[in-house]
Order: C-alpha cells, then sequence, then structure tokens
C-alpha cells in the first residue's frame, strides 16, 4: 500500500515491522504512549463469541481490562468462574476471576475508565432480512454518555462499509460536542474487523493477523498501536472503510463458493462423481484453488447474515449484487433439499417419510462446538416434523434443545446405543463432531444419510450410506 502506512507484502503476510508509524502529537501522543506501555485500560463492551476471546488477548497483553456486557448473567459467570462458552476452556474462567487486573460489569459509568473501547456486540438481520444496527447504536450510546477526552473507541461488530463513521460516528461526535470535545482531535475512532472463528485451534485472536482502518490516520494509528501488544501482525488499511469491506469480502468468498459446491453437488452426482473426491482432487493443485465443501445448509452468526449488510448497502445505492443473492438462494435450500433426499431414499424402500423415525445426528451448525446460532439442524428438524416424522437428535455437546428465536422444541439428546440406531428408519448426519462413535452408527444403523462425507473414514457395516 502506498502513502504513510508503507509495508510490503509476502503472499497474503503483511510485515508488522515495516509498517510506518504515523507521528502523534498532544492527547493522541499521550494515550499512544500507554498503548506501549501497556499501562492503559481497555473496556470491551460485549462479552460474546468475539468480545471474550477480545478480553483475553487483552487482559494477556498486560492491559487493565473492563469487561462490561449488559447481560447481568454473565457478569456474574465471570465473577465466579463459571464457563458460559465452554470452547473457551475453564482455564480462561478461573484466569479472569482471580485477576485484578479484569473487572467484569454491567455498571456502563465504568466505560469511561478506560482509555480504548472495544466494541462487540452483535449485528443481526432484521425479519425482512435488513441490517438491525439497534446493539451498535445502543452499545456506543452508552459509550458517548460516558466519553472523555483521550479515549479511542474501535468498533469490531461485522458491518457494511460506512457504519463506523455514520453510525459509531454521529453518536460519539454529538456526544463529543456536548462536552466541548471533537471527534479526531480529543476522542477517536476506528473499525477492526473479527476474525474469531469459535472452535478453531489452528489460530488464536493473538495470530491471527487484525486490520485497522480509522476514520483519519491518526484514529488509524491510536487503534494499530492499542492492537500491537495483543495480536502479533496488525495491518493498517486506508480508511475505516476499506476495513469494514475486507471483512465482508472475507465471508461473501466463503459463502459464495459454499454455494458453489452446494450446487455442484447434485449436479455431479447426476454424473455419476462424488464432489467429494472431485475436490480432494481439485485441492492437488499447489495454486490458484482452495477446497470447499458441501453441507446441509449455512450456519453461525456470520456466513448466513454478513453478505446481506454488503448486498443491502449496494441495493440502496442502485448497485445489485447478484452472486450474494444468489449464493444466499442455493444456501438456504440445502435444509429442504437434505430431507427431500431422505424422503425419496425412504420412498426408495416404501417407506413414507411420516411416521418414519430420523435421528439427526449434531445440532450444532460445525463441528466439535456447542454453538447453535442459525444451525441447519433447527431447519431439518422443522421440516422432518412437518413431513410427520418421529424425530430425535444426538449432539454430544448439547445436552437439551436451546430455545431458539424461531425454534422451540423440547427434546433431549438421545444415547447412542446399538439398540436405538436400529431402531431408526434413518440416521441423518448434519454436523460431524469428532466426539461421535461413527463406527457404531456404520454398524447398527439401517440408513445413513451423510452430509459431511464424515462416514468415508469408517468401515462399512449393516447400513446403507447415501451422500446428501
Ligand atoms: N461469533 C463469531 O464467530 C464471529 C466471528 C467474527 C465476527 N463476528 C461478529 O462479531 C460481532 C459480535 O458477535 P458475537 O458472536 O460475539 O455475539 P454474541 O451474541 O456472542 O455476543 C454479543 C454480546 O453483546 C452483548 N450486548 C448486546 N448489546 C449490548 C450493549 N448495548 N452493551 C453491552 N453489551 C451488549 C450481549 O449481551 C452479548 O453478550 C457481530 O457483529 C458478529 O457478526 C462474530
Amino acid at each position: 500500500m502506498a502513502g504513510p502506512h508503507a509495508m510490503t507484502t509476502e503472499g497474503n503476510r503483511v510485515k508488522q515491522h515495516e509498517v510506518q508509524t504515523i507521528p502523534l502529537s498532544g492527547i493522541s501522543a499521550e494515550l499512544a504512549a500507554r498503548f506501549d506501555a501497556r499501562t492503559a485500560t481497555v473496556a470491551v463492551v460485549g462479552l460474546g463469541y468475539v468480545g471474550l476471546p477480545m478480553t483475553r488477548a487483552m487482559h494477556d497483553a498486560g492491559y487493565g481490562v473492563v469487561g462490561f456486557d449488559i447481560d447481568g448473567a454473565k457478569i456474574e459467570a465471570l465473577t465466579s468462574a463459571t464457563a458460559y462458552l465452554k470452547h473457551l476452556g475453564q482455564e480462561l474462567y478461573d484466569e479472569l476471576a482471580a485477576s485484578n487486573r479484569f473487572v467484569p460489569t454491567a455498571d456502563a459509568s465504568r466505560l469511561a475508565e478506560a482509555d480504548a473501547v472495544i466494541i462487540c456486540v452483535p449485528t443481526p438481520l432484521d425479519s425482512a432480512n435488513r441490517p438491525d444496527l439497534r446493539y451498535v447504536e445502543s452499545s456506543t450510546q452508552l459509550v458517548a454518555d460516558h466519553l472523555r477526552a483521550g479515549q479511542l473507541v474501535v468498533l469490531t461488530s461485522t458491518s457494511y462499509p460506512g457504519t463506523t463513521r455514520e453510525v459509531s460516528g454521529a453518536i460519539l461526535s454529538a456526544a463529543a460536542k456536548q462536552r466541548g470535545l471533537e471527534l479526531g482531535r480529543d476522542v477517536f475512532l476506528a473499525f477492526s474487523p473479527e476474525r474469531e472463528d469459535p472452535g478453531r485451534t489452528s489460530h488464536t485472536t493473538r495470530t491471527t493477523p487484525r486490520l485497522v482502518g480509522g476514520l483519519s490516520e491518526t484514529d488509524t494509528e491510536l487503534a494499530r498501536r492499542l492492537f500491537v501488544p495483543a495480536v502479533d501482525t496488525v495491518v493498517p488499511v486506508s480508511t475505516a472503510e476499506v476495513a469494514e469491506s475486507a471483512k465482508l469480502l472475507e465471508n461473501i468468498y466463503r459463502a459464495v463458493n459454499i454455494a458453489l459446491v452446494n450446487e455442484l453437488k447434485p449436479a455431479l452426482a447426476a454424473m455419476g462423481v462424488d464432489i467429494w473426491e472431485a475436490i480432494d482432487a481439485a485441492s492437488t493443485k499447489p495454486f490458484g484453488y482452495q477446497a470447499f465443501y458441501p453441507g446441509p445448509g449455512l450456519g453461525g452468526h456470520c456466513i448466513p447474515i454478513d453478505p446481506f449488510y454488503l448486498s443491502w448497502r449496494a441495493a440502496s445505492l442502485g448497485k445489485p449484487t447478484r452472486f450474494i443473492e444468489l449464493a444466499g438462494e442455493i444456501n438456504r435450500r440445502r435444509p429442504a433439499h437434505v430431507v427431500d433426499t431422505l424422503r425419496d431414499e425412504l420412498a426408495a424402500r416404501d417407506q413414507p417419510l411420516r411416521g418414519a423415525r430420523v435421528l439427526v445426528m449434531g445440532l450444532a451448525y460445525k463441528k466439535n462446538v456447542d454453538d447453535v446460532r442459525e444451525t441447519p439442524a433447527a431447519e431439518i428438524i422443522r421440516l422432518l416434523l412437518q413431513a410427520g416424522g418421529w424425530v430425535s437428535y444426538h449432539d454430544p455437546h448439547i445436552a437439551r434443545f436451546p430455545l431458539m428465536r424461531k425454534y422451540d422444541f423440547d427434546m433431549e439428546s438421545a444415547r447412542l446405543t446399538p439398540e436405538q440406531l436400529g431402531a431408526q428408519d434413518a440416521v441423518l448426519i448434519v454436523t460431524d463432531h469428532d466426539a461421535v462413535d461413527y463406527q457404531l452408527l456404520a454398524d447398527h444403523a439401517k440408513l445413513i444419510l451423510d452430509t459431511r462425507n464424515v462416514m468415508a473414514k469408517f468401515k462399512s457395516g449393516k447400513a446403507t450410506i447415501v451422500k446428501a
């Protein structure tokens, strides 16, 4: 990138030591010095899937951390070291509860203690698939209510380009003015997208490169200096809008490529080709190809939602984004397609889906986590029940079906025994958790519909296996 942040790239990696620092003066120089010396206090607003790992990273960096959430249950849990996101490990909760550098609180006035406030609140879609920025607005307003000179605010929540400047910026700017302060001179604002991938063990908050883009060069430089003690590679970009766009690009790239293989799967199957084998074959090319795999539909907080933040913004500017719309359409149809495949397989055995016993394997939206947000398993179960199936589920990480925004099923995880499996008309694998004995399935189920190709790794047994 040219300009004051000039740097070289080596593949996708940016070398941090080659990032040129921007000269700061006055209040911004004092703030940066506190980051450099790690004597700053950092507030993390929103202590969920993103905010809690962020809290750990900031605490590990040596900062004092105020963890703020409007959900009192999370504050109580953090005070008593009760793990509410289990994949992060009990040690984190023990360490934070015992630390004299960590304060969990639901008292917004404590935000005034912070030199930097990092906002990690949800950015869902509303019922018409439009961005719902109410959490960004309300959390920014809380920060604004306690704003003081010498604070840096960093928004991490995924949103469309322009959100930081137009939404958070407007709220903070108004509050600053009321106090005789000015955004960009006395208080600072930047965007730094979150790349957290719950359950992934290959990367941590520290080892995942972090983008920062501010409203001005000064804001960008302050955000960079905030993260340098906590993250190995911090990559400044020229504006907040570039950082916002980069995050959406990453997730749109995934959504579109997943839709592509989801669409190709039945097409190749009709030609007698197993798409997983074709993907493995294509993956031997050492450049120019990245493997994406078909599945039962999208889940989680990011891929099913984020692309529509961009398509909504683009549509409002008269620029259609057809790839996003098409990928959404294909991916959303997957749960129904999986149920149709099951119906066809049963029909081929002269059995209707109505009255059939179906065991759904895995509720979580991806393997080895207990996260059910937007999980396709919920829609698959709804469709199976609607078709008159007798549905049960097994998930080693989710003992009871949690109440969801759109779904409320009174179900408990079934035990996996040879008798239980033998009594099913079909077993439908939605999530390929490692903690499942798939050989037991192969040996005792009659029919297995496998949306993840997990059964390919096990010896064939009594069960007929259909890749769905
Ligand atoms: N979950 C992921 O894997 C992931 C990955 C990358 C990016 N993101 C993005 O990060 C953002 C946060 O997602 P998340 O998964 O951490 O959400 P989450 O629901 O797990 O946590 C959000 C937290 O914010 C709190 N909150 C809501 N309003 C608040 C307010 N006004 N003040 C203080 N706290 C408030 C909630 O109580 C909750 O604890 C979203 O924009 C999401 O798209 C998520």
